[in-house]
């Protein structure tokens, strides 16, 4: 059972730069709230209260003011800082002691994923004890991504990571199980052409083991990462219309650990006072 999670949140984020140059990619809005809240949601939907957040070491205390201990949630959210940013499975060297004898999910703080049953999915991810489970995703351009290519009979074919010529519309999504192999396996990898670790090279290792196992995000669930700032503007606009339609918040942290009976009214009020006057405390007291 996988009960810990890493949000790696160290990204400098130069393609959103002029946005970037003051503050981290994971701390500007994505509608109405930070865009680490909705990494963090995925994470706390699947049950998982253990959390390190990777930053960068410029931004730490700004993620510290903001989360804290996470103890106004009821989880235990610990920092750990990335010099630079020499790829994805650099997590799990930072989050070696983090990660212990366990396995851990990692989610990319700049990825947003929204939809029914995305939890039980999460669930069922974190109860496997050997090998890593990845998300796949229909996506129109590929070529941004890391591709997965799947025989007619659904079993995996090939992993590449922003092929020129996809053979396949299958993206990998910025949301990652693994067992605790992921630690040595990441150890031995090799920087790519782009000088960076490869979460896609790792990933193959587990395929080579006949370890991988896939789950699809079908129709009916979205995901989104907010790798420019055109991404960002849709994703925001995604989130204000939803939220107006319902009513309902998607990604308020709060309401996800009062749901799960995490924290009480007064750690609700707490956080009400944190904020102050402003839209998202009117919902958090409505909740209460
Ligand atoms: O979003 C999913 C994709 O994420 C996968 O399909 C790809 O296989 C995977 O390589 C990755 O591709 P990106 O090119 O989108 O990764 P990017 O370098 O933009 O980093 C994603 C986020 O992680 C971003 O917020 C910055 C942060 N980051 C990135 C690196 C390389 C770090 O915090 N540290 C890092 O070392």
């Amino acid at each position: 059972m996988i009960d810990r999670g890493i949000i790696l949140a160290g990204g400098h984020g130069t393609r959103l730069s002029p946005l970037t140059k003051v503050t981290n990619k994971q701390l500007l809005p994505l509608y109405d709230k930070p865009l680490i809240y909705y990494s963090l949601s995925v994470l706390m939907l699947a049950g998982i209260k253990r959390i390190l957040i990777i930053v960068n070491p410029t931004e730490a205390n700004s993620y510290r003011k903001l989360l804290g201990d996470g103890s106004r949630l009821g989880i235990n959210i610990t920092y750990k800082e990335q010099k630079k940013p020499e790829g994805l499975p650099q997590a799990f060297i930072i989050g070696e002691e983090f990660i212990n004898k366990k396995g851990v999910a990692l989610i990319l703080g700049d990825n947003f994923f929204y939809g029914q049953g995305l939890a039980l999915k999460l669930k069922k991810a974190l109860k496997e004890n050997k090998g890593s489970t990845i998300f796949l995703y229909p996506v129109e351009n590929p070529s941004k991504y890391g591709v997965i290519e799947l025989t007619n009979k659904n079993k995996i074919k090939k992993i590449s990571e922003k092929p020129k010529k996809p053979i396949s519309n299958l993206a990998i999504t910025g949301l990652y199980f693994f067992d605790n192999k992921v630690v040595s396996y990441s150890k031995k990898l090799k920087p790519s052409k782009r000088n960076e670790l490869e979460i896609t090279d790792l990933i193959k290792k587990y395929k080579n083991n006949n370890s991988l196992k896939i789950e699809r995000i079908g129709r009916g669930g979205s995901w989104l990462d907010a790798g420019t700032t055109k991404d960002l503007f849709d994703a925001s606009q995604f989130v204000s219309i939803i939220e107006k339609r319902q009513g309902l918040k998607i990604a308020c942290i709060e309401e996800i650990a009062l749901r799960n009976k995490w924290i009480k009214n007064e750690a609700i009020i707490k956080s009400i006072k944190f904020y102050g006057n402003c839209d998202y405390s009117d919902y958090l007291k409505n909740l209460i």
